[in-house]
């Protein structure tokens, strides 16, 4: 068969899988039309900025929101599971004193938590999604140098990583800010890391190599990459009339502008609202100011100049933009961006191996051949092994 034969018979190939419906989920839906997030049912604008992320947890693990019986054991039961081994630290203070980048530290700590513990996919997605702050947290302090500080069981899960990254319990507004972010990115459909999760746990493997997988899909610049980037890009504009020459100069260079563009969204991201309403509350009320309107500026530059530069294709703002801006405000470092997206998204990777696990098939597509057929080996004196 030659290459074209081979096209032919795959007449579809979908690049990037784009409009692929791989599967069905019950824990959220994206509609990238209408630009509308629903969680289980809620849609994001309701839930997020609302409850708290033990509820949203609950909601995705057991399909609804608890009871106020069930929340305070459901919540007792997640604090439970904070500590992290005494292997992990050490695997942390090795990466630290590497200066590995906060997302490797991630990658490398997190199979640990399959150690001495029986296979169990619900234990397991219980204590990956309990011990996650505990481990970007401890690698955070180790990093620069400090101790990590002893687990609490009494604070709230969002209040709990803030601790452990600064130290200190935050005020209820820092709290509620991180746990609506949280309660934002917990889950969003197919996106590639959680796909990534569901194609691992589709081989009936474990829930641990599944998070493990979708953590180094999350880590991508076109995934959960780009906050760091889209808030350098602030930066380096620096005031609102170098707006316009910063992003056109890019956008001439090809480059793209991080915190825009969606694979499913064509309007705007719906999370973005959500994170943009919760950054104006919080730099509104003792922030720095004048970066949210510098942020402002540049988002309304770059959407015009991208609808300039790309009229055919509707390059909307993503959620990207504002995390940056929020967790900016919250005083997290660019480096904890995305491992602070993973605290939120582990909630999905597990609720979605969960749901692979009980309802779905292996995960297995087709790929065309596009390379040559009709070679030869050739077994001549040249290729005498040496
Ligand atoms: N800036 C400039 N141009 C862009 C951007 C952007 N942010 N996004 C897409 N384009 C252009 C591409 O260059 C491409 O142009 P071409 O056809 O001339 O090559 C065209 O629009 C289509 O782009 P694709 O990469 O095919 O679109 P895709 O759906 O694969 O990409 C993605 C989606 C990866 C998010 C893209 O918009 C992007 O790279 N954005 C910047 C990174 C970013 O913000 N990522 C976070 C996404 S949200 C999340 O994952 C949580």
């Amino acid at each position: 068969m030659t290459t074209l034969d081979g096209l032919a018979k795959y007449r579809s190939v979908t690049e990037g899988l784009e409009g692929v419906v791989a599967t069905s989920t019950r824990l959220s839906h994206v509609d990238g039309e209408a630009g509308r997030l629903t969680l289980a049912g809620y849609t994001v604008e309701d839930l997020a900025p609302q409850a708290s992320f033990e509820e949203v947890a609950h909601l995705l693990l057991h399909g609804r929101l608890p009871e106020p019986v069930e929340r305070a054991r459901f919540a007792k039961d997640l604090a439970g599971r904070r500590p992290v081994s005494p292997l992990a630290i050490a695997v942390l203070r090795e990466a630290a004193a590497a200066k590995a980048p906060p997302m490797d530290a991630l990658r490398m700590t997190a199979p640990l938590l399959s150690l001495g513990h029986e296979e169990n996919p619900l234990e397991d997605a219980m204590n990956a999604i309990a011990s996650f702050p505990t481990i970007v947290g401890a690698y955070w302090r180790l990093r620069h140098g400090e101790a990590p500080v002893p687990v609490r069981f009494d604070l709230p899960h969002a209040a709990h990583y803030l601790h452990q990254l600064f130290g200190a319990e935050p005020s209820a507004e820092r709290a509620r800010a991180l746990e609506t972010y949280l309660n934002t990115v917990c889950d969003h459909g197919l996106n590639a890391s959680t796909f990534a999760a569901r194609v691992i746990i589709s081989t009936r493997s474990d829930l641990i190599s599944a998070i493990t997988g979708a953590v180094g899909a999350l880590k991508g610049p076109l995934h959960g990459g780009a906050p760091g980037p889209a808030l350098d890009m602030v930066f380096e504009i620096g005031t609102p009339d170098r707006a316009e020459t910063v992003i056109r100069a890019k956008l001439d260079r090809s480059e793209r502008l991080m915190g825009f563009g969606h694979r499913i969204y064509r309007v705007r991201d719906p999370r973005a609202d959500v994170l943009a309403q919760a950054a104006e509350r919080f730099y509104s009320t003792g922030g720095d100011q004048s970066l949210y309107d510098l942020a402002r500026k540049v988002e309304a530059t770059a959407l015009r100049l991208l609808h300039e530069h790309k009229p055919e294709r509707r390059l909307d703002t993503n959620v990207e933009f504002y995390t940056a801006l929020l967790l900016h405000g919250l005083g997290f470092p660019a480096d904890l961006f995305t491992p602070t997206f993973a605290v939120g998204r582990v909630l999905g990777w597990s609720a979605h191996c969960l749901e692979q696990l009980r309802d779905g098939r292996l995960i297995r597509p087709q790929s065309a051949y596009i390379g040559p057929t009709d070679l030869h080996y050739d077994s001549g004196p040249g290729r005498a092994m040496v």
